[in-house]
């Protein structure tokens, strides 16, 4: 009940703040033109649209999903097997959508259905063309040759984009993707590295999978194109992995991403509706921040699922840091940090379930949680809960405010326990896929 009433008071809140001037955030654009003006406003009523006035329905619904895929991952098998020789195991309820389906490749579109979490109706390119990257360059940002991702993603059309062969891709400047594109590196082994981010500003609905990303730098920038119909002045970009501004409806799927020059995936500027699941994420130290401003409360509509993550080797800090909304961090494996794994700073609500902590032999390091720069008497009031999650070589989890519970049904429903997280995350990152094959 408690938790219903402060809903309410958060949205009423939210619209209240919506009317009052916030601060910018730095957007890297040279030119806030018309048509940025037009794409801010359309990306504020997605968000708007987007948000979930209830969020403990999305976060039950995954639960119950992680559930049945446990419970029939044997009849799954079983019945599996009518079709196909191989071994396939799918351990959790995205791979269960479509993993073993060895005709993946005929219908890279079932994808689409599968997404779970804030982010599960991301739909990406579907009902688009298939659009095959052949060429791995990116000579000119302003003028994109055809066959290049850069040519892809700025198509005014719904796109599902694959690729040819395996290539790198080294970006010369940030890679602006347009709304309604799906990037699906399924069957190759594409690396999006040593040059620019990828950005996702003020857009809607996309799917990334099964992309590598890693070691990107800060571009200074310069005239980019960012749509067929317009382009202009970027400036220098900070080398995030992949970078959300005023984004929502995204869908992260089985990447691996590290050693960025600054967040792996950094999501800010009233981005929502958003799941990041099956990554694999190393050798970083800003993880990844959701919500980069204590000022900026457009953010308070922030709805995020961090679900079946790895979080490995030579990882430091953030993961994630957040600010003001709701962080759903669910069957995640935490095996690495040397200062802390979650944190946060204006209030975010954050509910931890069924991960595995995994505290490092430093005794200073073993509290998973960080409230950055704020008093106790504050965040006592700030709900972080921790259910079902595994807490070993000493870790521990401070909750703090008022517990947050998965909505009570006929059959009560709890999170998964940290116990099965091996299972759950044992295919976390980008999968190898053959053709004619389960992936
Ligand atoms: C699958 O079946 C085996 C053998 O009957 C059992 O030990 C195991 O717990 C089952 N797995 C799940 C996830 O139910
Ligand atoms: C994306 O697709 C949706 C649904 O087809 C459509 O309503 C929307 O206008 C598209 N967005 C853009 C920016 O083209």
């Amino acid at each position: 009940m408690a938790m219903e009433a402060d809903h309410k008071l958060k949205l009423l809140l939210l619209c209240l703040l919506m009317t009052i001037t916030i601060p910018a955030l730095k957007a890297n654009i040279g030119e806030f033109d018309e048509e940025w003006e037009r794409r801010q406003e359309a990306a504020e009523k997605s968000a708007k649209a987007a948000y979930k006035p209830e969020p403990l329905h999305i976060t039950t619904h995954l639960n119950r999903q992680v559930h049945k895929t446990l419970e029939g991952l044997n009849d799954t098998r079983r019945s599996l097997r009518h079709h196909y020789d191989g071994p396939c195991q799918v351990t959790n309820p995205i791979d269960a959508c479509w993993r073993c389906d060895p005709n993946w490749d005929q219908d890279r579109q079932k994808l689409a259905d599968c997404a779970l979490g804030f982010g599960h109706e991301t739909t990406g390119g579907k009902g688009g063309r298939i659009y095959t990257v052949t060429d791995p360059s990116d000579d000119n940002v302003l003028e994109p040759e055809e066959g290049t991702l850069r040519w892809a993603v700025i198509q005014p059309e719904p796109l599902w984009i694959i690729f040819k062969d395996d290539m790198n891709i080294e970006l010369k400047e940030e890679l602006l993707v347009t709304s309604n594109k799906t990037i699906d590196a399924r069957g190759c082994n594409v690396h999006i590295q040593g040059g620019a981010q990828i950005t996702l500003q003020y857009v809607q609905n996309i799917i990334i999978c099964n992309l590598h990303v890693r070691d990107t730098v800060s571009k200074e920038g310069g005239m980019v194109r960012d749509s067929t119909g317009h382009f202009g002045l970027r400036t220098a970009s900070d080398g995030d992995g992949i970078s959300l501004f005023g984004a929502s409806n995204v869908w992260i799927d089985h990447v691996s991403a590290s050693n960025c020059a600054d967040g792996l995936i950094d999501v800010v500027a009233g981005s929502t509706a958003i799941t990041i699941s099956n990554s694999h994420f190393t050798d970083h130290n800003d993880v990844m921040l959701f919500g980069s401003s204590d000022s900026y409360y457009k953010d308070e509509l922030m709805q995020i699922t961090l679900a079946f993550n790895h979080f490995g080797q030579g990882l430091i800090q953030r993961m994630p840091r957040c600010r003001f909304g709701f962080f759903h961090v669910l069957n995640n494996d935490y095996t690495h940090w040397i200062m802390y794994a979650i944190g946060g700073s204006s209030h975010p609500t954050i509910l931890s379930q069924g991960n595995r902590y995994i505290a490092p032999e430093n005794a200073a390091a073993k509290e998973i949680c960080n409230r950055v720069n704020t008093a106790k008497s504050e965040w006592s009031k700030w709900s972080w809960t921790s259910e079902g999650d595994l807490f070993l070589n000493g870790a521990t989890f401070t909750e703090s405010g008022s517990p947050i519970r998965n909505i009570p049904q006929e059959d009560m429903i709890t999170a998964k326990p940290g116990t099965f997280v091996t299972t759950l995350t044992m295919f976390a990152g980008p999968l190898k896929c053959d053709e004619g094959k389960p992936c």
